[in-house]
């Protein structure tokens, strides 16, 4: 039996917070190795990975495909920037596109900056293409929105921790409640050149909106001449049981935000997609990035636009989904007092009688389950794609056994 004082994770806890800033709580797990669905910390003690970076990790830790593409670029070219084309950037920028439906894609790093970039091209578009009179263009936004953390994309969020003390804030949005159409609509006016939306929001705790709001907000956007631009950074790429969480209701929107998963859980890749009249905005320098379409991002991100293009990871999570479902509704009444579930990705809302999220994700730690809490008594669940009927039966267990006290 190992000792207490020989358990390398306590000292890793002290350092890590001792050199950081302190602008995450994570539990005191420090994680050495992964393979699949399955993490193993510095102790070798072994956890069932129910976060999967946020929905970073889709196709699970260290998919041999993406290693392999990622072994192979590195022995070969890492980075040129833009000054120059290297030989994977057409090909991920074509693949992705057409898995988007899309004619153009442009590629950043992280998804805030693919927020950031669909917000510039909405507004040259909305100047250009709409006639917006000069510094007046707007952008309707929801309530709970989470699109990232730049001071820009903080200024129209409606949490007060993401949000206060960053000011001054970046004018130009609207934001009015998630899933209400009317609201919406009525927000809408003639300098309004985009609608921006999670078509599920994850950091929300997996809310989804009401049937028929997302097919909604496409006619009122395409009636009112205003680009409709979906948030599918933590939605999108398979991870509730279709390519986009937009999907599920037949919309398309003007732009989808790609970011997470399109990375592999190996770099970070983050994209817009959207039609030649409204990408086609943007001029040379006028918008980039350094790092922005590396050789190993796209590289990484073309085979990750391959696994996607099987279907199999987004029928996976369909149907590990429904059973997924199947176990969290059982515990309603039994400590969960709502589950929202779409694919494997689910919100449970825990009686705050009982515990916090917190204290839930603490004591599914200890039993061998990562799990992260978003607020109060609420906690998202979202495994990697990879995961099996048998280690969903264990985290419902392990949950169920939790709750159970
Ligand atoms: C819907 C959504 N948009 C944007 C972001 C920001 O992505 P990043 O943390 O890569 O900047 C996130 C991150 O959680 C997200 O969930």
């Amino acid at each position: 039996m190992i000792v207490d004082d020989k358990l390398r994770t306590p000292g890793a806890v002290r350092d890590a917070e001792r050199w950081t800033a302190h602008n995450y709580h994570p539990l005191p797990v420090v994680i050495s190795s992964a393979e699949g669905a399955w993490l193993t910390d510095v102790d070798g003690r072994r956890y069932l990975d129910c976060l999967a970076g946020y929905s970073a990790l889709n196709f699970g830790h260290r998919h041999p495909q993406l290693i392999a593409a990622a072994h192979a670029q590195l022995d070969r070219l890492t980075l040129t920037s833009r000054a120059f084309i290297h030989d994977q950037f057409a090909d991920f920028c074509r693949e992705l596109a057409e898995l988007c439906g899309k004619d153009l894609v442009l590629p950043m790093n992280t998804g805030a900056e693919a927020v950031e970039t669909g917000i510039k091209v909405a507004r040259k578009w909305g100047y250009q293409v709409k006639g917006v009179a000069a510094g007046q263009a707007n952008i309707v936004v929801a309530e709970g929105n989470f699109h990232g953390r730049t001071t820009t994309i903080v200024s129209f969020s409606t949490d007060e921790d993401a949000r206060a003390d960053f000011g001054p804030y970046t004018p130009g949005f609207t934001v009015v409640p998630y899933g209400d159409l009317d609201a919406l609509t009525a927000a809408i006016d003639e300098n309004t050149v985009a609608v921006l939306l999670e078509p599920i929001q994850g950091e929300q705790g997996v809310v989804v909106p009401p049937e028929g709001y997302l097919p909604g907000v496409r006619q009122v956007c395409t009636e009112r001449n205003v680009l409709f631009i979906a948030d599918e950074i933590q939605s999108g790429l398979g991870r509730t049981g279709a390519t986009f969480a937009c999907d599920h209701e037949g919309v398309v929107p003007d732009m989808y935000l790609l970011g997470k998963a399109l990375g592999g859980g190996i770099v970070p890749v983050s994209a817009v997609a959207a039609n030649a009249d409204v990408l086609g905005v943007l001029k040379p320098g006028q918008h980039g990035s350094t790092f922005g379409g590396n050789p190993l991002a796209c590289a990484v991100a073309i085979e990750v636009v391959r696994l996607l293009a099987t279907g199999e990871f987004q029928r996976r999570s369909a149907e590990l989904g429904e059973r997924l479902r199947a176990g969290l509704e059982g515990l309603v009444g039994k400590g969960l007092v709502g589950v929202r579930v779409r694919g494997l990705w689910a919100g449970l809302d825990i009686d705050p009688a009982l515990m916090s999220g917190r204290e839930a994700c603490e004591r599914l730690a200890a039993r061998g389950v990562l799990a992260k809490d978003t607020h109060g008594s609420t906690i998202r669940l979202a495994p990697p794609l990879v995961i099996t009927e048998e280690e969903i039966d264990l985290a419902v267990t392990q949950l169920a056994e939790v709750l159970a006290g």
